[in-house]
């Protein structure tokens, strides 16, 4: 954690919470070299809670309603987020393992974003070379496997054996565009070795192997208007072969529509289970260690971190600004957004839409009005998809199918580059750059995938600034 990045100068806003949808009255850029000093509704992305940072910060900087009480919550939780926790009982960073895939959300998540992905088998790119992605297993019957769980922690505690190592191996295909461009696509290939107890042979294990997401507007996620992503869910599109759908699942004892995650398996922003099952730091909410019950390792070992800390985790994440749409002027930008329109990207990757009234709540019941009421670009429609067997993971969750993935939201993609030094894209980081991600849609995408492949070198290249701009 960097302290300069909370002195960068606060916008002046004087009317914060608009009760309206019309938020783009009075927000003022803080570039004093711009020429006009009023954002352009097109540039924010996500109303009051857009900042205008275009640094290796853009996904890390908070809104500018946090202050005061917020802003000491804030700065906790980004403490707690990003500095490594430590095997000992120590009561500030204590409590890491006995099993865990990285030492902090930020070794996954660095700068708030999508750490470049790669095994702890290849030299990791988490930081203390951790991987950054998270392997789920489970039997072909959909159990868990007994002594394992849910998640592969290549990682332990001194005197306990990792539950495995996780290897891959990517295969290259050539391929043309209609024009006859060349480009190529890389397919990974998982397998698991050094198993802590008795081999499992592969066959027995279903895997889904995932790069972690961009913390670019979870709380915006979190406030969304539920009601629009029903309206949305009833829109189907035939002619194209594109119908969305809600991951209805259940969390807390309670039905409630999935969100989060790259299969919206999750209806919080999985702060508690974070911490417990990447990290191995239990809490109120999962207070067994994640290798309970492993006869390698004796017990639990109670609490390790408090209630509060884990709500101003919560805070921190839900706050973090939105970074501004760049470009936004520019003649190839602005042929790029009909392009993605021409192509039907739009119909998943939706532009506007909306937060509810009341914004969002926190795990302690901390109401946020301020993430309520916003027009909001996520470029996202947060719903289910089937994106066709070559993307396809056969690891159903809840609703969704091995074939289907929740709409990645596109908001701050263009400055992944800039935050996280790569483009990797897609749920197993297999895309290189965006070309490749629009290559790699199937299923419900094939219709983009096929105008978009049919287009002229110009107007892909306008589609693709497009997509950088956002
Ligand atoms: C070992 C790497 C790793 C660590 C450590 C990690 N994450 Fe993640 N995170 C991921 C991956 C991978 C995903 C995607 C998971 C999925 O779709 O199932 C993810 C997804 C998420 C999401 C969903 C984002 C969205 O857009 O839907 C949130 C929120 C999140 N992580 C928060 C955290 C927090 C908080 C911590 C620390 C307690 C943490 N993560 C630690 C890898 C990690
Ligand atoms: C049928 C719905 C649908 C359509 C149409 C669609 N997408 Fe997607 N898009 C998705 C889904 C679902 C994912 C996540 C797939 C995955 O991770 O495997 C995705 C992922 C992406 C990603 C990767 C994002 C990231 O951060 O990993 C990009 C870029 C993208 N789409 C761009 C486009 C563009 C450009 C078009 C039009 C040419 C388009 N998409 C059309 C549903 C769609």
């Amino acid at each position: 954690m960097l302290l300069h990045k909370y002195l960068c100068p606060l916008l002046l806003f004087t009317a914060l919470i608009s009760c309206n949808r019309d938020t783009s009255k009075d927000i003022y850029k803080p570039d004093i070299n711009s020429t006009t000093k009023i954002a352009s509704p097109r540039e924010l992305s996500a109303g009051i809670s857009t900042i205008f940072t275009a640094t290796s910060y853009a996904y890390d900087s908070p809104s500018d309603w946090v202050t005061g009480k917020l802003q000491d919550r804030f700065i906790n939780g980004d403490g707690l987020y990003d500095d490594p926790r430590t095997a000992d009982d120590n009561p500030k960073t204590g409590g890491k393992g006995p099993l865990f895939c990285g030492s902090s959300c930020g070794s996954c998540h660095n700068n708030s974003g999508r750490t470049k992905s790669s095994l702890f088998t290849d030299g990791g790119t988490g930081k203390g070379n951790f991987s950054s992605f998270l392997t789920f297993i489970r039997t072909p019957n959909d159990q868990y496997h007994r002594n394992y769980g849910r998640v592969l922690h290549d990682h332990a505690i001194y005197g306990v054996k990792p539950e495995g190592k996780v290897h891959v191996k990517y295969t290259e295909k050539q391929y043309q565009l209609d024009d006859g461009t060349p480009y190529s696509l890389i397919t990974p290939h998982y397998w698991i070795t050094d198993f802590y107890m008795e081999d499992i042979d592969m066959s027995q294990i279903e895997m889904s192997v995932r790069t972690p997401l961009r913390h670019v507007g979870m709380g915006q996620m979190m406030a969304i208007d539920r009601e629009e992503l029903k309206e949305l869910e009833k829109r189907q599109y035939p002619e194209y072969g594109i119908s969305g759908e809600i991951n209805w699942i259940v969390e807390r004892g309670q039905r409630q529509i999935g969100l989060s995650g790259h299969k919206a398996q999750h209806a919080d922003l999985t702060v508690e289970l974070g911490f417990l099952s990447d990290i191995g730091v239990t809490n109120h909410r999962y207070p067994f260690e994640i290798s309970h019950g492993q006869p390698q390792v004796k017990g639990d070992y109670g609490i390790q971190i408090s209630s509060e800390d884990m709500a101003d985790v919560d805070l921190y994440m839900h706050s973090l600004g939105v970074p501004a749409r760049r470009n936004i002027n520019s003649e190839l930008v602005k042929r790029g957004e009909k392009m993605f329109e021409k192509a039907k990207c739009h119909l998943c990757h939706v532009p506007t839409l909306h937060t509810q009234p009341e914004g969002a709540t926190l795990i302690d019941g901390t109401r946020l009005p301020w993430l309520g009421g916003q027009t909001i670009h996520p470029y996202s429609d947060y719903l289910l998809h089937d994106m066709g067997p070559e993307l396809g993971d056969d690891f159903s969750q809840f609703n969704a199918s091995g074939d289907e993935w929740r709409t990645t939201p596109l908001w701050g993609i263009g400055l992944q580059k800039i935050v996280n030094n790569h483009t990797d894209l897609l749920h197993d980081g297999r895309a290189r750059n965006v070309l490749e991600a629009i290559m790699w849609h199937g299923g419900e995408g094939d219709v983009s995938r096929k105008i978009f492949a049919k287009m002229n070198a110009d107007d892909r290249q306008a589609l693709i600034a497009f997509v950088e701009s956002l």
